[in-house]
Formats: structure tokens, C-alpha cells, sequence
């Protein structure tokens, strides 16, 4: 479970996230939309406790993430928009090193290795270090970090970008089968159909607030009329340029 309240980000005199709540119930899937600069990242990386909120509080699998820091973040797994791992470490090692700082067993952290790596199919790249990875397998890699601790709630932040058709649809399989275990998932994406495929409900957040949350149709049925695809209801919630500024500003 997640539940944000009343959360704010405050860059300077700049509002990045100006006051928004939302929960994520345990075994959904929750997507987070909204233009690019709209606060999405800022509020994924509140979450999981890398950015500190100028105001507002963040509750992670009941524990406080103010007044309980670890306990929120041991149960908490967060995969961030662009994949930092130390190059000069083998996968093996870095999951090794991952999984030691969330306190697991060396034994048992073991074997988890080699069934996260097995899941999202790096098995044969474990002794290979990781500056020689591509950017999917880094990103799939970052995921088997996410996954070891096997915690109840997820934070993502853009999942399929960089990924190969086979390596999208893998990873839409584990958030589906991670769901299935109750796991709680808040998810950035710029990829409508993604959203439309995976989400259980959806929040739209535009300069640093929600202006629109509720199921996918629900959201659809809040684009007064005309066209109801996602993608277009997007753009008119959001005021997305049309076609025509397109062909006037070239
Ligand atoms: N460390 C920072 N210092 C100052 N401004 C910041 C900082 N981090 C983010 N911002 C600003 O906060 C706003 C929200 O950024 P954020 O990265 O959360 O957007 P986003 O919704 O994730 O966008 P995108 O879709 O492009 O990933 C942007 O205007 C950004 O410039
Ligand atoms: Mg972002």
C-alpha cells in the first residue's frame, strides 16, 4: 500500500508537486500520467525517500516514511527512470551488493539471484560486468535489484522505455504476476496503450497536481465527448498541441 497526502515539492520558489494525494491499494496496478516537467519523477522519487517533501506525508505498507524511514523503504522496491549501476561490478555482484544492503542472507540471497536473473533472463550475463550491458539489460538488471528484497509495494518510474517488444512484454508479465501476489505498483508512463493494458486506475498529473483519477473508462468518460480514445482524452485534459499548431509553426 501507498498513500501520499497533500504532497509538495518546492524547487526554490517553483512548485514541482503542489499538493497531491493518492493511494495505491495492495494488487493494483496504478498509473501515473502527465506531461513531461509535469512532477511525475519528483513524486516516484519522494516515494521511495530520495527527495525530501518541502511539505505533506508518504505512508508506505503503513509505516511512515517521515517518522519510520526504514521500515518504509525495506518494504519498498523502486526502479528509476534511467538505470545507475556501477560499471566496473559483474550483474552477480551488484545484486550481491544490492541485496546485502537490504540485510539479506548470503545463502538465501544466493539462490534469489539466480531466480531474479533467471526471471528476467540475464542468467548467463552473471559474471559479465555490467559496462558491457545494453541499456534494456541494464533496465531489466535494476529490476532484479528492485525485485530481490521482494517487497509489497513498487514504485516505476517509465518501465518499457529502451526495451525490445520481447523485453516489454516480460516485464508487463512480472508487474501482471506481482500484482496477482498483492503487490501494491505506482507506475510513470508516457505509453497510453500501456497504461490502457496494465492499469487498474489512473492518475493525471499536470504542473505538479492531479487533474483527473479514476479507472480507464472512468478517465475516458471525462473527455467530454468526441473521441474517447485514452490518448485523446489525454491531450484534451492535458491541452496537448493539435495537428493544425503543428503545421502552422512549421
Ligand atoms: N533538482 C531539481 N531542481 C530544480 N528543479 C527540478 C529538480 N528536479 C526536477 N525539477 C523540476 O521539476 C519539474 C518536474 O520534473 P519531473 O522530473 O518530476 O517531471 P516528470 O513528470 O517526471 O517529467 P518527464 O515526463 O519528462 O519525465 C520540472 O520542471 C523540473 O525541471
Ligand atoms: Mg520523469
Amino acid at each position: 500500500m501507498i498513500a501520499i497526502r497533500d504532497l509538495v515539492k518546492h524547487y526554490g520558489r517553483f512548485a514541482a508537486v503542489d499538493g497531491i494525494s493518492l493511494e495505491v491499494h495492495p494488487g493494483e496496478i496504478h498509473g501515473f500520467l502527465g506531461p513531461n516537467g509535469a512532477g511525475k519523477t519528483t513524486t516516484l522519487r519522494m516515494i521511495a525517500g530520495l527527495a525530501k517533501p518541502t511539505a505533506g506525508t508518504i505512508v508506505v505498507n503503513g509505516h511512515d516514511l517521515a517518522a519510520d524511514p526504514d521500515a518504509a523503504k525495506m518494504s519498498l522496491g523502486y526502479i528509476p527512470d534511467r538505470p545507475f549501476i556501477y560499471e566496473k561490478l559483474t550483474a552477480g555482484e551488484f545484486l550481491a551488493f544490492h541485496g546485502a544492503l537490504y540485510g539479506l542472507e548470503a545463502g538465501p540471497l544466493e539462490a534469489r539471484i539466480a531466480d531474479m536473473l533467471a526471471l528476467f533472463e540475464l542468467a548467463r550475463w552473471k559474471d559479465e560486468l555490467v559496462e558491457s550491458f545494453s541499456h534494456g539489460m541494464k533496465q531489466r538488471l535494476v529490476m532484479c535489484a528492485a525485485f530481490l528484497h521482494r517487497p509489497r509495494a513498487l514504485v516505476v518510474d517509465e518501465p518499457m522505455v529502451g526495451l525490445d517488444p520481447r523485453g516489454a512484454r516480460l516485464v508487463k508479465g512480472v508487474f501482471r504476476a506481482m500484482s496477482a501476489r498483492g503487490v501494491a505498483m505506482l507506475m510513470s508512463t508516457h505509453t497510453l496503450e500501456v497504461a490502457q493494458e496494465m492499469c487498474d486506475r489512473i492518475s493525471i498529473i499536470q504542473k505538479g497536481r492531479i487533474i483527473a483519477s479514476g479507472t480507464v473508462d472512468e478517465i475516458r468518460a471525462m473527455g467530454g465527448g468526441g473521441d474517447d480514445r485514452l490518448t485523446a482524452v489525454f491531450l484534451r485534459l492535458t491541452g496537448g498541441g493539435a495537428l493544425q499548431e503543428i503545421d502552422e509553426a512549421l
